[in-house]
């Protein structure tokens, strides 16, 4: 997970899109790191010193990325988001600093799906090798690998704006539920036999990026990253397979995560 998520896809996605060099990938992965910490602090406790530096460095780092635009020395699309800041007077300063501290994260989710991918197939040796022989195969493979494995439950705290029931539980106004739209990956009556992993399966609708208005803007992004990663891992290492054939994962990460802590693997 450090030298395939961390270096390859966060390091792709960070460098090319945004410029960021090794000691600010740091940060970023620092900050991803201190996550499940601030999840585990109990209301009304003050959170860890360690996620406050962290949460400051990244924090600090987002005003740096914002300034270095302003001063033109750097055109990309973050400059485009200021500029929208600036001059179209669309974003607050504030919804400006929460939407690119929230492209750090959503980065995250691709270092994370990809491990989840990378899962799926080297415990699938017979699938692995159709991609291998065959690579047009890997972009329905990497979707099956979305719907089954992507990022665990990975919920977000939502408010209800009325009472109402999901599943006989009743929900009143004001509660803070948290949905899994993961779960909606493994419905029998969509996917049948879901927790077979299948690379001919072609699942449509998969709920991996979300639906409606908060459907995930980087979908295509983090599709493309992920088949490229694979396309260049199975193309250059061939005979790659995990070192312990017995491996079991060990998953941590925020409330309603599955990070996969590790994945180690010959490439010999
Ligand atoms: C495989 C990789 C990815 C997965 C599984 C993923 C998943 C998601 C999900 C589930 C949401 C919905 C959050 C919600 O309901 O509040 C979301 C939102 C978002 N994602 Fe992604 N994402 C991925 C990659 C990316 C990438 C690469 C980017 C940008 C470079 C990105 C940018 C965003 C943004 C900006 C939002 C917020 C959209 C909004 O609230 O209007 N994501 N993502």
């Amino acid at each position: 997970m450090e030298q395939y998520g961390a270096k390859l896809v966060m390091g792709a996605l960070v460098t090319t899109m945004m410029g960021l060099n090794e000691e600010r990938r740091q940060v970023l992965l620092d900050y991803q790191d201190m996550l499940p910490l601030v999840t585990a602090t109990k209301p009304g406790q003050p959170y860890p010193p360690q996620c406050q530096r962290a949460t400051k460095r990244a924090a600090d780092l987002v005003n740096e990325v914002i300034a270095e635009r302003r001063a033109g020395l750097r055109h990309d699309f973050l400059g485009d988001l200021v500029q929208a800041r600036d001059q179209g007077d669309m974003l607050s300063d504030q919804e400006l600093f929460g939407m690119i501290f929230g492209l750090f994260g959503a980065i995250a989710a691709t270092t994370r799906s990809a491990g989840g991918a990378l899962y799926m197939l080297y415990t699938h040796g017979d699938q692995r090798a159709q991609l291998i022989r065959n690579t047009t195969l890997i972009p329905d493979a990497v979707e099956e690998c979305l719907r089954i494995a992507s990022n665990g439950y990975f919920t977000f705290a939502r408010i209800a704006t009325r009472d109402t029931e999901v599943g006989g539980t009743a929900i009143r106004e004001g509660m803070i539920v948290r949905p899994s739209p993961l779960a909606a990956n493994y419905d029998p009556t969509v996917f049948p036999d879901p927790l077979r992993f299948d690379i001919h399966r072609k699942p449509k609708r998969i709920l991996s990026f979300a639906v409606g208005p908060h459907h995930c803007i980087g979908s295509v992004l983090g599709r493309t990253t992920i088949t490229i990663a694979i396309q260049r891992l199975l193309a250059r290492f061939p005979n790659a397979r995990l070192a312990d054939p017995n491996f079991i994962p060990v998953y941590g990460g925020a409330v309603g995560e599955l990070r996969l802590q590790s994945l180690p693997m010959t490439i010999q």
